[in-house]
């Protein structure tokens, strides 16, 4: 399979939290379908070749696949265009496998994802030590059913770090969830609505308070929901990576 579709990681909405792979990819593109939910049109901006641009929020997967495969067999560079990394909640899959029917392979550039621009945005570490070692990426259950044990209570007694997409239209569900499996009520957690871009909004409170914070601030879509005491540590252990009674393999113990 020598044909290629280009799928790439747009980044969290900031157009320099982009790839330089994925800024050329664009820039050099013919045919861009770009998921318009949230990809910021202005990444669009980089291309030279007066691309044929898609929305593929209007679209369904036949139609995407239609004009991905049209444009690669008449020669054309096609990119699709995902937000943040295109692996996360991203439906590659299933184009993948739609694609490869047509004998068109891809390849994946990837992107920052909007997770970690929450987390920049925050000015926090998702992973503390004696805090959590682990973030837990999730969704709450919606049209899309969750595997057996992935629901939001039964991932909450880890305790962890945890972040949530696609759920802020049913804080109140989550938060409930989220306290019924575990987490203290007075457990920080934010809210961050479009990471990285222009209009981005920050929430932040507790469990106890941040539903009512969430609907002052209007905040129904395009929104990650991170949970956690490394938002809001009241003890930590410095790494060991740079203590000097520790030896790596990069750096001597100092006598
Ligand atoms: C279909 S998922 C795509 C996630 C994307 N692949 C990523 O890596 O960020 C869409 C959800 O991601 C989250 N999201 C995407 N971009 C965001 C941003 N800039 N700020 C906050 N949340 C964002 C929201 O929860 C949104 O409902």
């Amino acid at each position: 399979m020598k044909e290629k579709v280009l799928i790439v990681g747009a980044g969290p909405g900031d157009p320099e939290l982009i790839t330089l792979k994925g800024k050329k990819a664009i820039e050099e593109a013919d045919v861009i379908v770009y998921a318009g939910s949230l990809v910021n049109r202005e990444i669009l901006k980089y291309n030279r070749r007066n691309a044929k641009i898609y929305n593929s929020a209007t679209m369904d997967l036949e139609e995407i696949v239609e004009i991905m495969v049209e444009g690669v067999k008449k020669g054309l560079n096609v990119v699709r265009l995902h937000s943040g990394d295109p692996s996360i909640y991203g439906a590659i899959k299933e184009q993948i496998d739609e694609l490869r029917k047509h004998g068109i392979d891809v390849e994946i550039i990837p992107g920052v994802t909007s997770l970690s621009a929450a987390a920049s945005s925050l000015k926090v570490e998702l992973t503390l030590p004696k805090v959590s070692q682990t973030v837990i990426i999730t969704r709450p259950e919606g049209r899309t059913p969750k595997p057996k044990g992935e629901s939001i209570k039964e991932l909450s007694r880890h305790g962890s770090t945890m972040a949530i997409f696609l759920g802020v239209g049913m804080i109140e569900k989550v938060v409930s969830d989220l306290i019924e499996g575990g987490y203290r009520r007075d457990t920080p957690v934010a809210v961050v609505y479009k990471a990285s871009w222009k209009d981005e909004k920050i929430v932040k409170g507790t469990l106890e308070d941040i539903v009512p914070k969430v609907k002052e601030a209007n905040i129904r879509r395009s929104a990650l929901i991170i949970v956690g005491d490394v938002l809001d540590p009241k003890n930590y252990d410095y790494s060991k990576l740079y203590d000097k009674n520790f030896e790596t393999g990069f750096r001597k113990r100092k006598k």
